[in-house]
């Protein structure tokens, strides 16, 4: 079976990062070839992020939408390990947040349009084979980030993370017609949901 590019998407905390995890687990127990990354990137693209996302380097909303799509062509066409060279081999492509993430963070603090159109047209950021979107309140989210690290990123307070699971869920209805996109209740436990998500990926064929 050809390798199939897949991306999960959820508010910080939602867990999306474990049902990554476990459907890698699962597909790689069935024989396939997976392999598993994420953005902002190890590239030197997502490291310039990263020390945004910190608050280390101050940036202004329009510079990282900018900065994280600059990223995802770099992760598209990355000679080695890029998504292109990894789907040609023929392995499974399992992605912690792509352009979804952009057009929910970035989209709703900027223009939402321009943040599209950078997206959505630029020939080379491919369109996944599917999205499974990871549903979770702010409040529920922020327990468990408060629980699991010291750190925290810009991003994580209430305020953001409610406008940007409204902004997801606008996104899910807008590119509805055009994106593979899945929702999977995220408060329930963490097996029940992998199962799920595996049954969701099955009907890929
Ligand atoms: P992570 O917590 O999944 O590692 O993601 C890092 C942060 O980057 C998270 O707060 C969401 C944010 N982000 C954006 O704002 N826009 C994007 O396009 C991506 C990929 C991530």
């Amino acid at each position: 079976m050809r390798g199939r590019f897949i991306v999960f998407e959820g508010i910080d905390g939602s867990g999306k990062t474990t049902q990554a995890r476990l459907l890698a687990n699962r597909l790689e127990e069935n024989g396939a070839s997976v392999v598993m990354t994420a953005e902002p990137t190890e590239l030197p693209t997502g490291k310039a992020l990263r020390a945004a996302l910190g608050g280390k380097a101050k940036k202004s909303e329009c510079e990282m939408a900018v900065l994280f799509v600059e990223d995802r062509i770099a992760h598209n066409i990355a000679p080695v390990g890029g998504i292109e060279e990894l789907l040609e081999s023929g392995a499974w492509v399992i992605c912690d947040r792509y352009y979804y993430s952009t057009l929910a963070y970035q989209g709703q603090s900027t223009d939402y349009e321009w943040v599209k159109s950078m997206n959505l047209r630029c020939p080379q950021i491919r369109k996944p084979d599917l999205c499974i979107y990871v549903d979770l309140l702010p409040e529920q989210s922020l327990e468990r980030i408060s629980k699991g690290r010291e750190t925290v990123e810009i991003y994580e307070n209430i305020e953001t993370l409610s406008k940007v699971r409204e902004q997801f869920l606008s996104v899910i209805r807008d590119l509805g017609e055009t994106d593979n996109i899945c929702i999977v209740d995220g408060y329930r436990g963490v097996d029940e949901i992998s199962e799920d998500i595996y049954a969701i990926v099955s009907l890929l064929g």
